[in-house]
């Protein structure tokens, strides 16, 4: 028998170190009038007097909305060409989630970066919703090792939430975004024009991101919210305007002083009211879009911390008044459905919640109005009959 070697033999060199990332997310309009310098500040923000190589992939249901967006990049380019140089033609992508379930995206985009030789010093120009962002955005991190990558991000969901972060996917062997990165972008640029286009279920949807973060993190924005759901239901621009940056400043928050912004942990802090908003995406082939589901979500797991005792008696009726004046339908039947042995389908959306990361089971809930508190159980007799409450308090219309 061969002798295990001792640990005394074994030669551990500890290596450290540590990277700062660092990069600005700008609100402003019309970012491709010539005169508004956002991007060419962007661009410089390392290389100031260089003239800076990009590739610019847009959302092809932005370039459908705006007709006019891709002359107005190159003639902006052009106004700033000491600064700016568009490698080829604008690419449009495939919007909506479609970009991220064909397996050709990434393998299209890479192949478009070669041959416009894109390099580490050059930038990848993403414009669009949160499912082009990802694509265009996974593509860029894994192309040479990781390229500079900016966002634009057209979606109140992209601009309040998923474009201000620092991940990225696609989704493949079924599974919603199974493969990514976590990759700083080099820069987030929110332009309030983009959201003017946009449909009214796309706006309402993004608002729900708005709810569950100032439930969780933040009682004074959702009693903004509360009292300013009529202006918000009939998409106030300046009440649009409010809710994207206060929302995403809390999602900018957490990530800067989370402690955990790559998700090492097994919690996912921001995640309320997503472990069955997920599954019902799923449940309903993505007829409950993202935003809608997570409305119901939110409404779910308010009611089940009332039901155990950690919120007060009402505040989830509360809860679910703001949801309906802000136009969500808060109810859909695949939230009964049962698999083959009578169990809520519903509730395979907790493994598949804690498998996305692994580790213990981590929920949140609310322990009062802007403050979330994390639970490692949920009780699926509870959450049923959670269900039954939301199905007589919001039937469908
Ligand atoms: N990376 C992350 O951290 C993160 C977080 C949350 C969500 N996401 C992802 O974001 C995606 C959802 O993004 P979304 O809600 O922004 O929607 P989306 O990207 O699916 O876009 C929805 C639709 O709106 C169109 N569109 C986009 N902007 C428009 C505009 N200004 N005018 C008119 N039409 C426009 C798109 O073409 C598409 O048809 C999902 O794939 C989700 O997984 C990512
Ligand atoms: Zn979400």
């Amino acid at each position: 028998m061969l002798d295990t070697p001792s640990n005394t033999a074994n030669d551990v060199r500890l290596q450290s170190f540590s990277i700062a990332y660092e990069y600005p997310v700008v609100f402003t309009r019309d970012a491709f009038c010539p005169a508004n310098r956002c991007l060419i500040d962007a661009l410089a923000r390392r290389e100031a007097g260089k003239l800076h190589r990009c590739a610019i992939f847009a959302d092809d249901g932005v370039l459908s909305a705006i007709p006019g967006l891709a002359d107005r990049i190159s003639d902006y380019a052009s106004f700033h060409a000491r600064h700016l140089k568009i490698a080829g033609k604008l690419v449009p992508v495939p919007g909506g989630e479609r970009c991220k379930n064909d397996p050709d995206t990434v393998p299209r985009l890479l192949a478009k970066f070669s041959e416009l030789a894109i390099d580490r010093h050059s930038f990848v120009i993403a414009v669009g919703g949160g499912a082009v962002l990802d694509a265009v955005g996974y593509a860029a991190a894994i192309f040479h090792r990781g390229v500079r990558h900016i966002r634009f991000p057209t979606t109140v969901l992209a601009q309040n939430d998923s474009g201000v972060g620092v991940k990225n996917a696609i989704n493949s062997l079924g599974l919603k975004n199974l493969v990514g990165t976590f990759a700083p972008p080099w820069a987030i640029i929110n332009d309030s024009i983009f959201i003017d286009h946009l449909p009214a279920r796309e706006k309402r949807a993004g608002m729900a991101e708005a709810v569950k973060v100032a439930l969780i993190r933040n009682g004074d924005f959702f009693r903004w919210i509360e009292r300013n759901t009529t202006a918000l239901a009939q998409f106030s621009p300046r009440h649009l305007d409010r809710l994207i940056k206060d929302c995403a400043e809390l999602h900018m928050r957490q990530i800067r002083l989370g402690g955990d912004p790559f998700e090492t942990g097994s919690a996912r802090p921001l995640d309320f009211g997503h472990w069955s908003a997920h599954k019902l995406e799923h449940l309903t082939r993505h007829e409950v879009n993202h935003g809608e589901a997570v409305a119901i979500g939110v409404a779910l797991d308010t009611r089940y911390s009332v039901m155990t005792g950690l919120l007060a008696e009402g505040e989830d009726k509360r809860v679910l008044d703001v949801l309906k004046r802000l136009g969500f339908t808060l109810w859909h039947n695949a939230l009964r459905q049962q698999n083959v042995t009578g169990k809520l389908s519903l509730l395979k959306g907790l493994a598949d919640f804690q498998e996305h990361l692994g580790g213990e089971l981590t929920i949140t809930l609310l322990a009062d109005i802007g403050r979330g508190i994390e639970v490692h159980e949920m009780n699926a007799e509870l959450v049923g009959r959670c269900i039954d409450w939301l199905q007589q308090q919001a039937p469908a219309p």
